[in-house]
């Protein structure tokens, strides 16, 4: 039951660092496509402030369960089951929604679902990150990401490395302003946007 992948180990510190530099305090971090459930333990315990809510696809339920009954800890929850191509989400309100090597996996509507949802869930000030790689208008695609959309594409034409600024804009209808891009090793992104605290009656920026 419990699957192990070795991608999921690489630069699992890093995010971990921005992680603990971003996420909230307390409450609910909501994590899209957890995979086998590694991320979700090894965050989870390292951030004992926050409740770690895991989600996949159903099959992927059993791995990330033995993962974390394994563990033993007292801030993850049952994980649940969240289709990203459907918009009928298990979890209605959240502090952070956590989405690793995700939007390049899906197909762009299951990206349009991922922000609309993070967008409905979360409470004013909260955080959408995303983790993976990403192609900017202002630069090539590294090599790297280049054979990786390739290989994507061939596996599964309706996947592949999305553009920031398709991704950007998503974000902003949503309500989600930009907060940072980072740099992280292997040519990879960390992306995080804020939600906008909404003040009746007065014009917000
Ligand atoms: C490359 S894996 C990343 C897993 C994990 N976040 C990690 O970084 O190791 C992509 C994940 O997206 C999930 N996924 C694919 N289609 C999905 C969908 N329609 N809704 C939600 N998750 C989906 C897969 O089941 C898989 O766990």
């Amino acid at each position: 039951m419990k699957q192990f992948a070795p991608s999921c180990d690489q630069n699992k510190d890093e995010i971990l660092a921005v992680l603990q530099e971003v996420l909230p305090h307390s409450g609910v971090v909501l994590e899209i496509g957890s995979g086998t459930g590694q991320h979700a333990v090894y965050f989870a315990q390292r951030l004992p402030q926050v409740i770690w809510q895991p989600t996949d696809l159903q099959p992927n339920l059993a791995s990330i369960s033995a993962w974390c009954t394994e563990a033993q800890l007292a801030n993850t929850r049952v994980p649940l089951e969240l289709d990203l191509l459907s918009d009928r989400w298990p979890v209605t309100s959240a502090y952070a929604v956590v989405c690793i090597n995700t939007t390049h996996i899906v197909s762009w509507p299951g990206v349009e679902n991922l922000f609309a949802g993070a967008g409905r869930v979360l409470a004013p000030g909260g955080v959408m990150y995303v983790y993976g790689a990403y192609r900017y208008a202002t630069r090539p695609l590294e090599p790297s990401n280049e054979k990786f959309d390739c290989w994507l594409k061939t596996r599964d034409p309706v996947s592949g490395v999305r553009d920031f600024d398709a991704v950007n804009a998503l974000a902003q209808r949503n309500g989600l302003q930009l907060t940072e891009d980072r740099a992280m090793p292997g040519n990879n992104r960390s992306i995080w946007w804020t939600k906008a605290v909404r003040c009746p009656g007065v014009s917000c920026q």
